[in-house]
């Protein structure tokens, strides 16, 4: 008999640092790494390049036609792509589209994958299940100190992070609200709140969970 695949659960709301985790999780344990939110991504950006409306039915069109190459596009990460992949993730129809891009991702050698219904909808069964999580005003701080070389500092900048926490905070609410694969930590995850922790931190944590139940 052989072993199941280990496949690494990485769910949560958006900007919690679920990437930074999954990734290196993924080099640690010497697992192929996906980020299932790119796939969204990607079919949001054919919809958009078509001309058409996020929120209409029929984006499974764009998701099946999706190439590997389409994950390489440099213009994935805009706000207006944001939106655009929150609306087609919400469409059931291209939800069932890509359980089996995904599913077909980790069965093979095993993986760590990184959404936010792998736990729940496309590998129930995984070896381990994390949710990582933080608040909203953290989570865009986060996404605030990323694009800078230094803390923010004045109003202007304070208004602004507010501003991106109460996008952030409607994008999950939209994102938990949906009738299909709401996001929310499954029954027998590990959730992992991250507003107090670093980087280094979360890894530690997330690679004792794993160890812990690989023993
Ligand atoms: O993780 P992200 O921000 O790149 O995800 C983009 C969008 O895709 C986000 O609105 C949620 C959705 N998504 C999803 O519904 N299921 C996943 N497994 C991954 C992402």
């Amino acid at each position: 008999m052989t072993a199941a695949p280990v496949i690494i659960a990485v769910d949560g709301p958006a900007a919690a640092g679920k990437g930074t985790l999954a990734r290196r999780l993924a080099q640690a344990l010497s697992l192929p790494y996906l980020d299932t939110g790119l796939l969204y991504r990607a079919v949001a950006r054919r919809v958009l390049d078509a001309g058409r409306d996020p929120s209409a039915p029929g984006a499974e069109a764009e998701a099946h036609a999706l190439a590997p190459s389409d994950l390489d596009r440099t213009d994935l990460r805009t706000p207006e792509v944001d939106r655009a992949a929150s609306l087609v993730a919400a469409q059931p129809a291209v939800r069932a589209a890509l359980i089996e891009v995904q599913r077909r991702f980790g069965r093979e050698s095993g993986a760590v994958l990184d959404g936010r219904d792998i736990g729940t909808v496309i590998f129930p069964d995984a070896t381990v299940k994390l949710y990582i999580t933080a608040s909203p005003l953290t989570r865009a701080r986060r996404r605030w100190a990323q694009g800078l070389d230094v803390a923010p500092v004045d109003g202007d900048q304070t208004a602004h992070i507010e501003a991106v926490a109460a996008q952030l905070a409607a994008r999950d609410a939209a994102d938990s609200a949906r009738a299909v694969a709401p996001l929310r930590p499954a029954a027998d995850a590990v959730v992992i709140e991250t507003d107090a922790m670093d980087a280094e931190t979360v890894l530690a944590k997330a690679l004792q969970v794993v160890r812990t139940r690989l023993a």
